[in-house]
């Protein structure tokens, strides 16, 4: 069997708690004969700037270009908020989107059956979610210039960020879109704020011309951003592929996170473009952050870490049925009654971080057998 290369990034905080979880997944794909790949270990964010003085160094982006596919587990920390904003934990995860041209940021909001009573809204709301975010990862006001802030002559400052987007980088975020729906429900919402910013106008522009040329036979609806985090909230199922920028992809992709329970339910790939072997760049992580809040406590659950080694699976290496049946061993553990903090609700007695990973392992284990 091929042995893929995997580098891994575990950062900071609850990171490298849910990467651990995903190394006893890897150790039970090998011996199942679903998948075998080779690991490398290499540090980001925080962790990076305690041992070299930077967030990511050349050595460790160039070991995450020569890997198959990256996962991160989480950057950032109260620890690093002294440091200067250029080497923040959080640049080295940027760095890494944009030196490997990630662009395409897949963030999967499902509400496993078992769940449906954890989120915060009714059950009727949210039974059956199965909502694919689009963020567009490269552009917009994260990677945008000028960012800074000056002094004014009056001695008082002024911040600038600025929003870019240019037809090239709208046509191929929504290319993705619009090929991911046409293997779903045919549907894409895609959100702007084309009311209020220029880069809306030329985003609804450039969404409705791709559409028009290549995907007619689909159905766009375009939907002004604030008014879709409602939407989200009041009618979540009214989605299915969701189109949006860097910045109100970042915001969704929360919202959406409370509709399955818990921020530490969703996973992420972010790929680049296929090149002409037919491969492309991949960094798998939750969507979920350091959370400072429960380190070192083995309070966090590595449900969205084990997933997005499930969409590498997918995604990166061609492996939809080993993916299936990691998906389906997560579905497995959560209707066994396998429940981590943030998803126990009251009167249940949790797992920790690691016993949801065992629960994991098992319910892999009994669907190979
Ligand atoms: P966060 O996502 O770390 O935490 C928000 C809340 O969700 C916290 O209460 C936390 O305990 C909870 N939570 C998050 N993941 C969880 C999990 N797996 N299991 C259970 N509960 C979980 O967001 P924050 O507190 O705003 O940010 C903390 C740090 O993480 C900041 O430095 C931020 O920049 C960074 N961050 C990093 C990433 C990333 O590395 N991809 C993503 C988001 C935030
Ligand atoms: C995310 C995070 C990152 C983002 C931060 C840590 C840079 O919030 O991946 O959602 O804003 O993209
Ligand atoms: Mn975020």
């Amino acid at each position: 069997m091929t042995a893929y290369k995997l580098l891994l990034l575990p950062g900071d905080g609850i990171g490298p708690e849910v990467m651990a979880q995903v190394k006893t997944v890897i150790g039970a794909l090998a011996e199942t004969g679903l998948a075998t790949f080779e690991t490398e270990t290499d540090l980001v964010g925080g962790s990076s700037i305690d041992a070299h003085g930077v967030p990511l160094t050349d050595a460790a982006l160039a070991r995450a270009d020569a890997a198959d596919a990256v996962l991160l587990g989480a950057v950032g920390g109260p620890k690093w908020s002294g440091v200067a904003y250029d080497i923040r934990p959080e640049a080295g995860l940027l760095r890494l989107r944009k030196d490997l041209g990630l662009f395409a940021n897949l963030r999967p909001a499902i509400c496993y059956p078992a769940l449906a009573d954890a989120s915060a809204l009714k059950r009727e709301l949210v039974e059956g979610l199965d909502i694919m975010i689009v963020r567009e990862l490269t552009g917009g006001v994260y990677f945008g210039e000028p960012k800074e802030i000056t002094t004014l002559p009056d001695g008082t400052k002024r911040a600038v960020d600025t929003q870019v987007y240019t037809t090239g980088e709208i046509e191929r975020i929504a290319h993705v879109a619009f090929d991911l729906a046409r293997k779903r429900s045919g549907r894409v919402a895609s959100a702007e704020k084309h009311n209020v910013m220029k880069s809306g106008v030329l985003w609804k522009e450039v969404v409705t011309q791709v559409h028009a040329e290549h995907y007619s036979d689909l159905a766009l609806e375009h939907v002004l951003a604030d008014n879709c985090a409602m939407q989200l909230v009041r009618r979540p199922k009214q989605y299915d592929v969701l189109v949006t920028d860097n910045l109100f992809g970042d915001v969704l992709s929360d919202v959406a996170a409370m509709l399955t329970g818990s921020l530490g339910m969703l996973p992420s790939a972010s790929l680049g473009a296929v090149d002409d072997k037919g491969s492309r760049k991949a960094l798998y992580e939750p969507v979920h952050g350091s959370a400072p809040d429960i380190a070192g406590q083995d309070l966090a659950n590595p449900l969205a870490m084990i997933g997005s080694l499930a969409m590498a699976l997918r995604y990166s290496f061609g492996l939809g049925e080993a993916a299936d049946l990691l998906d389906g061993a997560i579905t497995d553990a959560l209707a066994a009654g396998a429940r981590t903090k943030d998803i126990a609700g009251e009167g249940v007695n949790p797992l920790g971080t690691a016993g949801m990973g065992e629960a994991v392992v098992a319910a892999l284990r009994s669907r190979v057998r």
